[in-house]
């Protein structure tokens, strides 16, 4: 930079190539001299300290093998010199001459110092035909290296190329002059009016940088929803829509209990071992849940009731006060339908007070033919966290979300609970459902619930459901007529679905691109 407005300070500069630069005793003209050239114009450019034009120039420079024989001499030149004199009474055979001068140089040389009546054929051997030569292509070569042309013009150019001894190159020089803010400092400009420049007065013979009006602004950091956040979002607000509140699900850490005693899980079942579920060590026992309540449950378990035989297993007070992460909020949903029926249980008056819940061991006693036994009915939902003991992989995490909810009420069955799932994934933008029987302890009958994915061209399974049992309600107190069903739902994998990411890590964890999260738009199936 300094070389230049040093240079321009004196003279013009018209043409770049002539430029020597400092270090050099030659002229400019090679293209990386060039490209030096303008980074440096580039960077005087924007401050207006110059101005220039760029001219574009087609030079060529030799291949390697046309460096070779701008060296050596061409193929041709190399078997005419290679031969003796015509009449000397020697010659080279073919093969020998394949010895002297190399395979491809021969093979290709004789062919060409034939046509051009450089050489002949004597007795087996070869021989010179003539007694000097002019090797062209060596001379032609030697003249593009040094100027990157040829004088005799285009054709000899084009007969290069086609021989690939020379490749075509493209390259730019430039003419410079001086701009508005000529000077031969290239101190920068200020950026910045400061205090000290005006207590010092420097400010008046401060040169600063101009303002840059098209400059674009910096990008506003602000912060951006999770997609499964947003997902969440749409879920819940289907569900507010639809008449449900939420549960409150800020228990992470539950008991087998309320776990699986409660749903009527039993005690032996495989999802509570270990390797299904995570146990806490510490504390090591759980609160005891309410007295009566327990007791029925433990009843229903080991000895049957309400229609029920039961499992005829021994009750193990230790299992069922285990404290655990929640493998499922329907642990959640147990507490609220236990909530739900205390005024079945006459612990809570009609007008919501509560009675001294003194309650006496044994069944629930409700005076039939009373209007109201108490029961009122109740749509609840939640979306929280479970966790699971799973081996990792591309589509299982250790923990995930879990969208969950019952209804409770009078004679329900399950086409309710059919019709119910058709309109919440319809609202989801899910037309078409499938319903596959299926298995739960705390359910019967039991669905899971498959949706057709459109992009996927598949059934995916979205969701599992059923009408819990009576094993489990009545205990609680509900009277029989009472029916609830319930679902629980991933949040993951609807998500995964509509953003189309197939590995969960990308969605969860500490892979999880920032940016992807930042751009991600609200989308539906
Ligand atoms: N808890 C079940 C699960 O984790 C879902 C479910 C909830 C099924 C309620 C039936 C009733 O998959």
């Amino acid at each position: 930079q300094q070389f230049i407005l040093n240079h321009l300070n004196h003279h013009s500069i018209s043409d770049t190539r002539q430029l020597i630069l400092p270090g050099s005793t030659t002229p400019a003209t090679d293209a990386d001299s060039q490209i030096a050239i303008l980074g440096a114009l580039n960077s005087l450019l924007s401050r207006e300290m110059i101005s220039y034009d760029s001219h574009d120039t087609l030079s060529h420079i030799l291949t390697p093998e046309g460096v070779q024989i701008s060296l050596l001499g061409s193929h041709e030149a190399r078997v005419w010199a290679a031969l003796p004199v015509k009449g000397s009474g020697t010659s080279i055979t073919p093969v020998e001459l394949k010895k002297i001068i190399g395979d491809e140089a021969a093979k290709v040389g004789q062919g060409r110092a034939f046509k051009n009546g450089w050489i002949t054929k004597d007795g087996d051997g070869l021989v010179r035909a003539v007694p000097s030569i002019q090797d062209t292509t060596q001379k032609e070569l030697r003249e593009v290296d040094s100027t990157g042309t040829l004088s005799t013009g285009e054709k000899g150019l084009a007969d290069l190329r086609k021989r690939k001894l020379v490749v075509q190159k493209k390259g730019q020089w430039f003419t410079v002059q001086k701009g508005p803010n000529f000077s031969t400092s290239t101190a920068k400009p200020e950026t910045d009016l400061t205090v000290d420049m005006l207590t010092s007065g420097a400010w008046k013979s401060a040169h600063f940088k101009k303002y840059n009006f098209e400059a674009e602004g910096i990008y506003p950091n602000g912060g951006a929803l999770h997609p499964l956040l947003k997902v969440r979002e749409e879920m819940r607000n289907i569900f507010l829509e639809m008449g449900f509140a939420e549960m409150p699900t800020s228990s992470f850490v539950e008991s087998g209990f309320w776990c699986f005693d409660a749903l009527f899980v039993p005690q032996q079942h495989p999802a509570r071992e270990m390797q299904d579920t995570f146990y806490l060590s510490d504390p090591v026992k759980s609160l005891s849940p309410p007295h009566d309540y327990y007791e029925r449950v433990s009843r229903v378990h080991e000895h049957g009731g309400y229609g029920s035989v039961g499992y005829r297993a021994p009750w193990s007070d230790a299992e069922s006060h285990k404290l655990l992460l929640r493998t499922h909020t329907t642990a959640s949903s147990a507490h609220m339908l236990y909530k739900l029926a205390a005024r079945c249980r006459g612990e809570v008056s009609k007008d919501g007070e509560e009675y001294n819940a003194s309650p006496t061991s044994g069944p629930i006693e409700r005076k039939e033919g009373l209007e109201d036994d108490g029961f009122r009915p109740a749509k609840l939902f939640s979306i929280d966290r479970v966790f699971r003991n799973e081996t990792m992989d591309a589509t299982h995490l250790a923990e995930f979300h879990q969208v969950e909810g019952v209804v409770a009420d009078r004679g329900l069955t399950l086409a309710d609970l059919i019709g119910f799932m058709r309109v919440f994934f319809r609202k989801m933008g899910i037309e078409n459902l499938r319903f596959k029987p299926a298995y739960n302890p705390y359910t019967e009958p039991s669905l899971e619930i498959f949706a057709f994915h459109p992009m996927l061209n598949k059934w995916v399974e979205v969701g599992n459901s059923g009408m819990f049992r009576p094993e489990m309600l009545e205990p609680m107190g509900f009277p029989k007529d009472v029916h609830v069903h319930g679902w629980g739902i991933s949040l993951e994998r609807p998500t995964m679905i509509r953003y189309g990411i197939n590995n969960i890590r990308t969605l969860v964890g500490h892979k999880v691109p920032i940016e992807s999260v930042e751009k991600s738009p609200a989308v539906r199936f």
